[in-house]
């Protein structure tokens, strides 16, 4: 073993006595040496907020470091996503991305400070999230069906809720309105935690947000679901029915969130990082925790850094085919 792995072995001390630091590669293999920065780019609550304190808080557990939850808001998560890709490549900094902030962002904002691939590392699929369409309790309409004649022939009357453009639960409806060619008001929010709030209380109609946020107030009765926009019913709400069965088989749409790390990153760290997450995923604790949220787990194939960029790229290009910059 030479001296520079006696001194990694030893601690991993960071700076020589002479206060230059230990290159990169060998900072990397005493990594992490310090708590870590998790930047969620949504408000505390929703569903990006909880997938990432679920899988961090075991991460963490691996790591030996505490893992930092920061939710920075903004213009549909792209003012928290520029800022990581300007964070030091060192892994003390990391953001949990998601279909919005690493893909649809990138067609709705001609002028994007980021690029989900030019600018970042992948670093590990964290969860599948099927897209729900919610209303508000007292909406008139009672079943799918209902809801297309009804937002169609009260389009100037009605609003739907999201997070910002560019935010899943904004391209998730774009799509939906596209599909029922309307137009109706957009209500933005700094996430759809505060969102599902407004919705719950009445102030906003109906909003397609992901399954993670809606199970509590589905089975608690506060909200009404008419579908789940994927071809199979979903195991945390039985009773909600698919698009497909009722009636509304062109609107299909699923999220996913993943731990991202700024471009340059050296690759023992994303290694440590995508093991910690890999582990944390098949702990059944934080299985059971995403589950019963109707998330959909990654397979193991699903799980490494090769195959999120390979997922990064294919929604990239599915959403610039389906959307084109936003209006509202
Ligand atoms: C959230 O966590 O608030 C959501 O991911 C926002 C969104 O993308 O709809």
């Amino acid at each position: 073993m030479n001296w520079y792995g006696r001194l990694l072995a030893s601690g991993g001390l960071i700076a020589l006595a002479g206060g230059s630091a230990l290159p990169a590669q060998a900072q990397a293999q005493g990594y992490p040496t310090r708590s870590i920065t998790m930047i969620v780019p949504f408000a505390a609550g929703g569903p990006s907020d909880v997938i990432s304190r679920i899988v961090t808080g075991h991460m963490a557990q691996t790591l030996g470091q505490s893992i930092i939850i920061e939710n920075v808001v903004g213009a549909g998560g792209t003012t928290a996503t520029a800022r990581a890709a300007r964070a030091a490549n060192d892994g003390y900094t990391l953001i949990t991305g998601h279909m919005g902030t690493h893909a649809a962002s990138v067609p709705l904002y001609p002028k994007l400070a980021y690029h989900p691939e030019k600018d970042f590392e992948p670093v590990a699929l964290l969860a599948g999230t099927p897209i729900l369409i919610l209303a508000r309790k007292d909406f008139p309409p009672k079943d799918l069906k209902d809801f297309v004649t009804y937002v169609k022939a009260n389009v100037e009357k009605i609003n739907a809720a999201h997070a910002g453009i560019g935010s899943v639960s904004h391209v998730s409806c774009q799509l939906l309105n596209s599909v029922l060619d309307i137009k109706p008001v957009g209500v933005p929010f700094n996430g759809t935690g505060p969102a599902m709030n407004a919705l719950v209380g009445g102030q906003v109609d109906y909003m397609c947000d992901q399954i993670v946020n809606a199970v509590p107030q589905i089975k608690g009765g506060t909200i009404k679901a008419y579908a789940v926009a994927t071809p199979a019913r979903n195991p945390s709400l039985p009773d909600v029915p698919t698009t497909t069965e009722a009636g509304l088989p062109a609107f299909q749409a699923q999220a996913w969130s993943a731990i991202f790390a700024p471009k340059g990153t050296p690759p023992e760290v994303i290694a440590k990082l995508n093991a910690a997450a890999v582990k944390a995923l098949d702990d059944e604790n934080v299985r059971k925790r995403l589950f019963d949220l109707g998330s959909v787990i990654p397979a193991t194939a699903e799980r490494t850094p090769e195959a999120l960029a390979a997922l990064v790229k294919s929604e990239i290009a599915k959403w610039t085919s389906v959307l084109k910059p936003a209006t509202n």
